[in-house]
């Protein structure tokens, strides 16, 4: 049996590491993944002044006091998605804030509407201009917040701003992931007043005064995740330890279906096949429902697995775009609109292809892995964004893969 050990959550250390603006102090982050959204949203912090301290390979400390402007230069930020938690850490902070439009994975339509809903009930005025969004208030008030799509990034982004906003702030219809749930619990930690997260309505009480904290960000579940589909799909036998089996529940619910066995302990979990893979239909949700950030992975699964297979997306308008690239390695998929099909046909076979986005990628990894013959993946700076050595962990799990620099592909690599 081959053992993987998963790093910190993305999606939680891209909002906790802009919310250590809030606090008064210097605060040590634990658990800090090293993929290249990280060191973007680090790199935006010590451009703006903060005192940034590496103490070990995953343990950061960041002492954000220094900072004065609250801007965040357009060029650092359009290639960040996560950078618009600057635009909520930032007016929760000075109660000003000037951030480009952010960019991220082509996902299809990605409005912030309702992270802008959010700031002005809390009282903010904001205004785009020439690809920045400006957003003011002399004064934050708490206010009820009714968040129109069940969005995660507008949760966390009305939370940020309102922790320091004065009264009660209720946010209604709010993201129940477990990064939401771990970004409370940093705030609450630096002395924050927090109820509800993980739940469908969060109630904020405005402080007047955040603390520095030491915090220990949590495991990455669609890291786990994918390691958990890459097993399955070469029905290999693997304990993925750094977890919290909790959070894995729809993924684990769903593998299960599909043939493969799974066993839970505290904070590992083993995967492994011994029968064969049947068929399933998904539909990606919002927490605590499948995860859209998993669905090109089980897709590819699904391609090894007996039988028509259903999967629709619930998310996004647009995350098929790989479905192109498992084609070259023979899948036989339609798409229409939300809709994927997948005729089972239980066998890849290596081919040139293309990551279109980081999920995609590792889609693609897992089918190059299950796949007869050689597969080579272009534009893995998609992948880099979001996964620590990842071909380092899978070579450790026996995997042959391995990683190269093609000379100029590294000036794209920051467009995540
Ligand atoms: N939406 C709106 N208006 C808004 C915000 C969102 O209509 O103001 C819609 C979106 O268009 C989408 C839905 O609400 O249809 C959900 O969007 P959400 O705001 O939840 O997504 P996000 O915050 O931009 C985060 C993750 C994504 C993940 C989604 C859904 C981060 C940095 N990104 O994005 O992660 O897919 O939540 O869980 O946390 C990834 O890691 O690969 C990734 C894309």
């Amino acid at each position: 049996m081959g053992e993987v050990e998963i790093s910190g959550a993305k999606n939680a250390a891209v909002a906790i590491i802009p919310a250590t603006i809030l606090a008064d102090g210097p605060c040590i982050i634990e658990n800090v993944p090293n993929i290249s959204d990280v060191s973007i949203a680090i790199r935006i912090l010590y451009e703006m002044g903060a005192d940034i301290k590496m103490i070990n390979k995953s343990t950061i400390q960041i002492d954000s006091t220094r900072i004065m402007e609250p801007v965040v230069p357009y060029e650092m930020a359009r290639h960040m998605r996560a950078s618009y938690y600057f635009l909520g850490t930032l007016l929760g902070k000075f109660g000003r804030a000037r951030v480009s439009m952010p960019g991220g994975c082509d996902l299809g339509d990605r409005p912030i509407d309702q992270h802008i809903k959010a700031f002005k009930a809390l009282g903010a005025s904001c205004v785009i201009d020439h690809g920045m969004v400006n957003a003011y208030a002399d004064n934050l008030v708490g206010a009820q917040i009714y968040l129109d799509v069940v969005t995660v990034g507008a949760t966390i982004n009305a939370m940020l701003a309102a922790v320091k906003a004065s009264g009660l702030t209720v946010i209604e219809n709010a993201a129940k992931e477990p990064h939401v749930v771990d970004l409370a619990n940093f705030l609450n930690s630096m002395g924050a007043d927090i109820m509800g997260a993980g739940t469908d309505v969060i109630k904020i009480r405005g402080v007047s005064k955040l603390n520095g904290a030491n915090y220990s960000i949590i495991p990455d579940q669609i890291e786990a995740g994918t390691f958990m589909i890459a097993a399955a799909a070469t029905k290999g036998d693997v304990l993925i330890k750094n977890i919290i089996p909790k959070h894995l529940e729809p993924i684990t619910a769903k593998l299960e279906k599909i043939g493969v066995n799974i066993e839970e302990f505290d904070d590992s979990i083993r995967v492994w096949v011994d029968g064969p893979l049947v068929k399933t239909s998904v539909k990606t949700m919002p927490h605590p429902g499948f995860p859209t950030d998993m669905q090109p992975q089980i897709a590819a699964l699904l391609t090894l697995a007996e039988g028509t297979s259903i999967i629709t997306e619930g998310v996004w308008d647009n995350r098929f775009r790989y479905v192109d690239e498992l084609r070259r390695m023979g899948a036989d998929i339609s798409v229409d609109g939300k809709v994927a099909v997948i005729e089972g046909t239980g066998r890849l076979t290596g081919a040139p292809v293309k990551a279109t986005d980081l999920r995609a990628g590792a889609a693609l990894i897992i089918a190059g892995l299950a796949a007869t013959g050689t597969t080579e993946i272009e534009d893995i700076y998609h992948i880099e964004r979001g996964y620590e050595n990842m071909d380092l962990k899978l070579r450790g799990l026996g995997a042959d893969i391995i990683k190269r620099n093609i000379p100029g592909s590294a000036v794209r690599k920051a467009i995540g």
